[in-house]
């Protein structure tokens, strides 16, 4: 391998096609934003259109705006934006509640129409809620139903005519370990089981095609890299060939099919809105529908190529100039198997990230000892990359991590 430079990465930059689109977000000029995996930044339009839902609709036009400013499409609008991102039509789409409770409802619904199958298959160290809201699932469904974990190196393996519905998050959010959407819904049709994908670590980051993989159901985060917001609204996907057949147990009254008729019976909406439970956050939908703008025009396929160029660029740099200070690798260095994030394993993980953050190059921590960073196309450039581990390498050089300081724990890491 030859020595990466800083010339070499400036060149990058020139010739990228999506240098320009960090003008899309309002990011402070001296910062290297490495954590849009976790919270995306705040695109430009986003502070306008909230303060226009506040000042006009809400202020003056009062509860009028549910119509006037359609309010109540904000659902059904944003599932839309999403569609092109996850490879799915618009109808098939729609955002409400959190990744969590969608989960459990698409969780539940795929249960439902899977009938005399008892086991739902997960892998071990999935992301804590998922596997939460599977445990709260099987025990509220009781009787015979389980919550089996295979690794995901042996899921297809653990996949049986047992197997009610298998759910996977496809970046791991940790590793940034990609899985084959298309080879493991095959593989649980294969067997009559159906699937659900988690694509919280996957969405805005990577080329998804959830049709072309014939997915059963999926969701996802609307904070992380679609940047919708602090705690933003998620989305979920039905397949087309399940909306008819879907019962979701969060009857509320936003998935009623007449919900304005105020009858005393549920009948579910016919369409992909009988997945939604009860009024939506339209400050948190107003965000969310003018930030996912900032996907406009954009090609997956390009953001895809910078993002492994990217993480690409990173690794290599940690094995070229910190190889003196035990950072270990946690993330394939295989392309066709990492997401957009790559992490580093190190003991002191935590403290270490605290002094990055300190000196304005924000990752995260992931316990026990994983520091995580996240490469995001529309904002983060090669240079950036090459700053951030020129500025690891002079943390760990002049070891200003040990200050006690960087030790304490805030309640979220
Ligand atoms: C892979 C994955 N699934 C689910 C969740 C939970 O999302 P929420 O807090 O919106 O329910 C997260 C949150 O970070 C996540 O990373």
């Amino acid at each position: 391998m030859s020595k990466v430079t800083l010339e070499w990465c400036r060149e990058q930059d020139a010739e990228d096609p999506l240098r320009d689109l960090r003008n899309r977000f309002d990011l402070p000029e001296d910062l290297i934003y490495m954590d849009g995996n976790s919270l995306g930044p705040l695109p430009k339009g986003v502070a306008e259109r909230v303060a226009n839902t506040i000042n006009t609709e809400w202020r003056t036009d009062l509860i009028k705006s549910w119509n006037t400013a359609d309010w109540i499409k904000l659902p059904s609008k944003i599932g839309a934006k999403i569609a092109p991102l996850i490879g799915a039509s618009a109808h098939e789409v729609i955002s409400a509640d959190s990744t969590s409770v969608n989960l459990f409802k698409v969780a539940a619904a795929a249960c439902k129409i899977n009938p005399d199958r008892f086991e739902i298959l997960s892998e071990p160290g999935n992301f804590p809620s998922d596997l939460y809201m599977m445990q709260g699932l099987t025990k509220f469904l009781g009787g015979n139903y389980k919550l089996k974990t295979a690794n995901r190196t042996g899921i297809i393996d653990a996949i049986t005519e047992k197997t009610a519905v298998v759910v996977l998050t496809q970046v791991h959010y940790v590793t940034a370990d990609m899985l084959d959407m298309v080879a493991i819904t095959k593989a649980a049709h294969d067997k009559g089981a159906l699937i659900v994908w988690d694509l919280c670590h996957s969405v805005g980051a990577v080329p998804l095609d959830l049709n072309g993989a014939n997915a059963d159901f999926a969701v996802g985060c609307g904070y992380k890299y679609l940047n919708g917001g602090p705690g933003a609204p998620a989305f979920l996907f039905v397949a087309d060939r399940h909306l008819e057949a879907v019962e979701q147990p969060l009857t509320g009254w936003m998935g009623h099919k007449a919900p304005f008729d105020f009858v005393d019976a549920y009948t579910p909406n016919d369409s992909i809105k009988r997945m939604l439970v009860g009024t939506p956050s339209v400050l948190a939908a107003s965000a969310f529908d003018t930030a996912l703008d900032a996907f406009s025009g954009v090609n997956m396929a390009d953001i895809r190529h910078k993002s492994l160029g990217l993480t690409k660029l990173f690794i290599d740099l940690v094995q070229q100039e910190l190889s003196d200070y035990s950072f270990k690798n946690a993330t394939p260095t295989d392309s066709n198997r990492r997401g957009s994030h790559v992490s580093l394993m190190h003991n002191n993980g935590y403290a270490i990230m605290q002094a990055l953050i300190d000196h304005k190059v924000i990752g995260d921590f992931r316990a026990p000892n994983y520091m995580r960073f996240g490469f995001t196309p529309l904002y983060l450039g090669y240079e950036d990359v090459y700053r951030a581990v020129e500025t690891l390498a002079e943390i760990m050089e002049t070891e200003v991590w040990q200050d006690p300081k960087y030790s304490e724990r805030g309640s979220v890491t």
